[in-house]
Formats: structure tokens, sequence, C-alpha cells
């Protein structure tokens, strides 16, 4: 008696797991070059954060905080998170090509701002994880803008700097996805879409608050913080932003 519309909700069942597995299949390169690419920028920002006390020091002046060295001590966070170094991962040409660009990127946004970071006299310099990460992304756009992005992004309503507002495809994800709820923790979302005319791998990887974060953005709201922006009221485990990655076909 039960046999018609169990079989019906089995088969259809089947048939949305093949699809499932088909894309999943399809996306595979995409995603591991989307990780590689957000690992690497997060191992940058952590060496940042690492260094931030030496970087605000106002008595120490030259302090050997090279593009060479971040770029270096990043590659080992790198390879201590993911188990094996990035020489042992044996990239096809393009994936090398973009994670050579990051590299590159790293090291030119911290050689340029020795001057900054040696600064002597001067604290808080504005040169944290957040504002380098940014700038790492831009460049990074300019050697492979044609292939890839990145971006970190926030809730429309987060947003500090303008540079880094959600796309309508980012803020949709943000909120009908992160922001919903039912959404674990952590999950990365990836999609085929058309960005800028072009078929595209697009993924948002979301990223919470750790008590690190709140002397800036937690309580109380509006309260101006050490960089200069009010305070979001943010507190640990909210969802904070999301990396954007970027891949165009
Ligand atoms: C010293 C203060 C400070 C701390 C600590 C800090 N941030 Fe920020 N954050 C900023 C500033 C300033 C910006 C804007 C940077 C820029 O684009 O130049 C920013 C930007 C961001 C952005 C990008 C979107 C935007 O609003 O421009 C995200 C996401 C973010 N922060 C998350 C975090 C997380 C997660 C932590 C903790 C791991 C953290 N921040 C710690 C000050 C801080």
């Amino acid at each position: 008696m039960h046999r018609g519309p169990r079989c019906a909700v089995i088969l259809a069942s089947i048939s949305v797991c093949t699809l499932a597995s088909l894309v999943a299949a399809d996306n595979n390169d995409d995603i591991a070059t989307g990780e590689r690419l957000a690992a690497f920028l997060r191992a940058g920002r952590s060496v940042i954060s690492n260094h931030q006390d030496l970087i605000n020091n106002a008595s120490i002046g030259k302090k050997d905080l090279t593009g060479q060295r971040v770029v270096t001590e990043a590659l080992q966070i790198y390879a201590g998170r993911q188990g094996k170094s990035a020489s042992e991962e044996h990239l096809s040409a393009q994936d090398q090509q973009l994670f050579d660009a990051q590299i590159e990127a790293l090291r030119e946004v911290v050689d340029e701002h020795q001057q900054e970071i040696d600064a002597k006299g001067v604290g808080f310099k504005g040169f944290i994880p957040a504002t380098f990460a940014r700038l790492v992304n831009e460049r990074f756009e300019e050697k492979v803008g044609d292939r890839a992005k990145m971006k970190v992004t926030a809730p429309e309503d987060l947003v500090r700097n303008r540079k880094a507002r959600p796309d309508a495809w980012e803020q949709r994800i943000i909120e009908s996805k992160f922001l919903s709820g039912e959404w674990t923790k952590g999950r990365s979302f990836v999609e085929e879409v058309q960005m800028d005319g072009r078929n595209s791998f697009r993924m948002l990887i979301p990223e919470y608050y750790s008590a690190s974060c709140l002397a800036c953005h937690g309580k109380p709201k509006g309260e101006i913080d050490i960089s200069g922006y009010p305070k979001e009221g943010g507190a640990e485990g909210d969802l904070a932003g999301a990396i954007s990655i970027t891949l165009f076909r």
C-alpha cells in the first residue's frame, strides 16, 4: 500500500544525491584552490597578529619585520595548519601562479610599509591584520585579477571600509545562509555564477569574532576603538564577515 510513494521518495532522494555529488566532483579543484588561498591569507594575518605588539612598539625603531620574514613565517604557519608545506602540494601550473601571486602580494605590502612599521615614537600605526589583508587582496587582484579575486567582506551593516562592502551575491549569501541560524558554523558556500559577464566559481567562507577581536569590534556599540572606528557591539562567536574568493573560468 505504501509502496508507490515510498519508491517516489527514494527515487527523488537518489536523483538529488547524484546531482549533488556531480556538482561537488566538478567543483573539487576550485574548492581546494579557494581553501588554499584563504588559508594562506589567514596565515599572513596571523603573522601580523603575532607581531602586533612589536609593530605597535613606540620605542623600537628598526624592527626587521621585512616582507621576506612575513612570507617565511606565513608559509610555516600555513604548513603547520595544513599538515604539509606548500611545496609538497604539487600544485597545477595555474594554482602555483595564483599562490605565487599571493606570496608576492604579501611580500610587497609589508616591504612597502617598512617606514611606517619602523616609525619610532608612534605606537598604534594602523598596520593591523584586517588592513594588511585588504592591501594583500588588492595587490593580488592587480596581479591576477583576470583569473581570480579575493576580498574580506562583512554584513552590510558591519562594514568599516567602503572597499570591503559586499556585492549583491555576497550580501545575499551572508543574509540567507550565514545569518539564517541554521547554517553550520564555519561551513563555506560555493556557487557557479556569472560575474562581470564571465562564468565564475564563487566561494564565501564565514569568519567569526573571537575574544581578541572585541577590543575593536565588541561592546559598547558605537564607542570609538583604537583604530578610530565605532565598535560594532559584536560578541564572541558572532559572524564578523567572510572571505570571498572568485575564480574566473
Ligand atoms: C585593532 C582593532 C581591530 C581588531 C583587534 C580587529 N579588527 Fe577587524 N577591522 C579593524 C579595522 C580598522 C578594519 C578596517 C580595515 C581596513 O580595511 O583598512 C577592520 C576590518 C575587518 C573586516 C573587514 C570588513 C570591514 O569592516 O572593513 C572584518 C571581517 C574584520 N575586521 C573582522 C575582524 C576579526 C574576525 C577580528 C579578530 C580576529 C578583528 N577584525 C580584529 C579593526 C580591528
